[in-house]
Parts: C-alpha cells; sequence; structure tokens
C-alpha cells in the first residue's frame, strides 16, 4: 500500500516535473513580444448604403477616446511621437477623399514600405522573384524573429517581416546606394501622390539601435538570399521605414493598390497593374504579422502595419484606406487604426468576400 502510495506519489512528480520543464522550453522559444490580440471591432452587416464620410466620421467618434495600447520604444524616436495623434483618410478609386482628425502630422511609414518596395522587386524583376527567394508564406511569429529565418533557412517565410523585407531591398537595382535611394524614395512618392522626404531623427535613431536588423540582414547574407552587400541592405531598409507620411499620403498609396497600380488622383500608372493581386496576396497573409489571421476575419482586407503608427488597407476596385494611430498593441498594430478600418469598410461594405447571393 506505502510503495503504492509511494509510486502514485512519484509520478505525480514526474508528471509536475514534466509539465514545469514544458513551460520552460515554451517560454523560452516563445516569440520575443508577447501575444495578446487587439480584437478589430466586429463585423457590421455590409453594403449598409452609409454614406462614406458619414462612416469616417463615425468610426472617428467611436475611438477618438480609446485609450489601449502604447507607442513603440525600441526605436527610441517613436517613444516621442504624440501618442494622440489620430488622422483617418480614405480614397476611392474614382479619386474621392473621405477624411477626419488629423491629417497634417506626419509618422514614419515603418513596416507599410516593405509593400512598396515589394512592388517595385515584382516591377523590376517578377513576382516570382519574391516567390523564389524569400517566399509567401506567413511565419506565425514576431515581425524580428530570427528563430523564422532559422526554421528554414531564410526560405518559406515572405516579404513583410524583416528578414524577408530586408532582403527585397537587397534585390532593389542600381549601381550606388544614391540611385537605390532615388529610386525607391521616387517610387513611394509615386504611389502617395506627392514627393516624401526621411524624417532624419528617426532614421538615425533606428539606425543607432537596429543592430537585431544587422544580425538578421548577416544570415539572410549567409544563407543565400542577399546576394551582396547585406549592411548596405539593412541601411537602406531603415531609411526606407523612415520616410515621413500622414493619413492622406497612406491612403493614396492604397488607393493606388486598390485600382490596379494607378493613383487615382494623380492618374500615373504607378505599378503594372497584373503584379496588384501578387503584392495584395502577400499582404493578406502576413500584412498583420502573427495577427494577420484576426485581421482578415474581422475584414477581409489586405492590410499593412507599421510600428509609426499607420495602417493602410486595401478594398480591391472599391478604396484604399489609412489610419494613423502611434499607440501599438503587443504584435505591433496600431490599435485605433485596425479598430477603426475594420468599422469603417464593414459599414461599407468593403470586405471582398461578402458577396450577395444570386
Ligand atoms: O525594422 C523595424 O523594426 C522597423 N523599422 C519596422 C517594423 C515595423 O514597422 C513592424 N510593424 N508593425
Amino acid at each position: 500500500m506505502r510503495y503504492r502510495m509511494t509510486a502514485a506519489r512519484n509520478i505525480i512528480r514526474g508528471l509536475a516535473v514534466i509539465a514545469t520543464l514544458a513551460i520552460g522550453v515554451a517560454a523560452i522559444s516563445a516569440p520575443a513580444v508577447a501575444k495578446t490580440a487587439t480584437k478589430p471591432a466586429t463585423a457590421a452587416p455590409a453594403a449598409t448604403g452609409l454614406p462614406y464620410q458619414q462612416a469616417v466620421d463615425n468610426a472617428y467618434a467611436k475611438f477618438k477616446n480609446l485609450q489601449e495600447g502604447k507607442n513603440a520604444d525600441y526605436i527610441p524616436a517613436l517613444a516621442k511621437v504624440d501618442p494622440n495623434i489620430f488622422g483617418i483618410a480614405l480614397i476611392t478609386v474614382d479619386g474621392k477623399v473621405y477624411s477626419t482628425g488629423d491629417l497634417t502630422s506626419e509618422v514614419s511609414i515603418q513596416s507599410i514600405s516593405k509593400v512598396f518596395t515589394m512592388a517595385l522587386v515584382m516591377e523590376e524583376q517578377s513576382p516570382d522573384a519574391i516567390f523564389n527567394n524569400m517566399g509567401v508564406d506567413a511565419t506565425g511569429q514576431p515581425f524580428n524573429s530570427i528563430v523564422a529565418v532559422e526554421q528554414y533557412k531564410g526560405s518559406e517565410m515572405n516579404a513583410m517581416v524583416n528578414p524577408g523585407a530586408i532582403t527585397a531591398t537587397s534585390m532593389v537595382s542600381g549601381a550606388s546606394r544614391d540611385e537605390i535611394w532615388n529610386k525607391l524614395i521616387g517610387w513611394y512618392s509615386d504611389f502617395a501622390g506627392r514627393p516624401l522626404s526621411v524624417n532624419q531623427e528617426v532614421f538615425k535613431s533606428e539606425s543607432e539601435t537596429n543592430q537585431r536588423n544587422q544580425a538578421i540582414a548577416m544570415l539572410m547574407y549567409a544563407y543565400g538570399h542577399i546576394k551582396d552587400k547585406p549592411l548596405q541592405a539593412c541601411d537602406i531598409y531603415t531609411e526606407q521605414c523612415s520616410a515621413s507620411v500622414n493619413a492622406k499620403d497612406l491612403a493614396e498609396m492604397a488607393a493606388t493598390l486598390a485600382n490596379g497600380g494607378k493613383n487615382p488622383i494623380t492618374g500615373k500608372q504607378c505599378m503594372k497593374s497584373e503584379n496588384v493581386p501578387k503584392v495584395l496576396a502577400v499582404m493578406a497573409t502576413a500584412g498583420l504579422y502573427d495577427d494577420s489571421g484576426k485581421w482578415l476575419f474581422a475584414t477581409g482586407l489586405p492590410g499593412k502595419s507599421g510600428v509609426g503608427g499607420g495602417i493602410i488597407a486595401v478594398s480591391p476596385g472599391k478604396f484604399g484606406i489609412a489610419v494613423v494611430s502611434p499607440p501599438l498593441d503587443a504584435a505591433g498594430n496600431s490599435v485605433k487604426a485596425q479598430k477603426a478600418i475594420a468599422e469603417i469598410s464593414n459599414a461599407l461594405g468593403g470586405n471582398p468576400y461578402a458577396v450577395k447571393p444570386r
């Protein structure tokens, strides 16, 4: 009897040790960023027929006083940005602009730039160049995960997370750093409909603290995805992330994607229309990182976030929308932007999967 009780106790102790070890291993391999998701606003019925401006105004009023999230601070300059900036802009494919809130304050574009650098590589080479070099699959990991690189030696990932994005930047052609940079900022500017410039304070701040991205660039070089000058690629990537934009700039960039690559305000065909679905597919898969599934579930829209506080989303053939609000959730996505875009798009029937049966 005593033996059986001791044996039982030992079995229980053994199970407890295994459980403790399992929790320990999970903690060690857990991503650097904790996973507490922002729940985007629940879907309103599609196509209520609400006028665009009213949908924008309603969302602004609904979320204006929301006090959730926190500015990114791993790039010190971002912690100093006013967390109360809140601007919304929606631009339809026929060039009408609906906006409210703070439309003049600029934030750094950050990861939203990844979409347009990837688009440039598709334009210069082909969508397959992206597909073959870093892949188009979700990693399920934070945007700066090194574990995600190690898993498939830099393959089977995408150009929205840092390793794939720095690699995409390395693929932009040019005889010198200046030539590459001028091409990139000119390309972004065409989508935004005005000449963009760089926030030098953010560029300096991130350059002084981007050792992790330098390590990622070197790893992608070691695995053969970056062919040359990995640290130059990281430096240009850092500068591209520091491009300064307001909500209207971002909405125009999104609206250009919604309109088959043609800027609906300037009329310029910025990229080949046949590449746009490839860009949108990668955004849908990984635009909000490890929360991309939740985002797609709430909105059905290809989107892209940046740690500067911007999010863009594209309703193909209908509109592009952008919200700027710096406080982020744990996955690195603006809290107010997620909620406001979901609210507006769902009120306007923006979800391309929401189809009325015939
Ligand atoms: O590389 C970085 O960490 C930043 N320049 C960009 C990260 C970012 O915007 C992630 N977005 N949500």
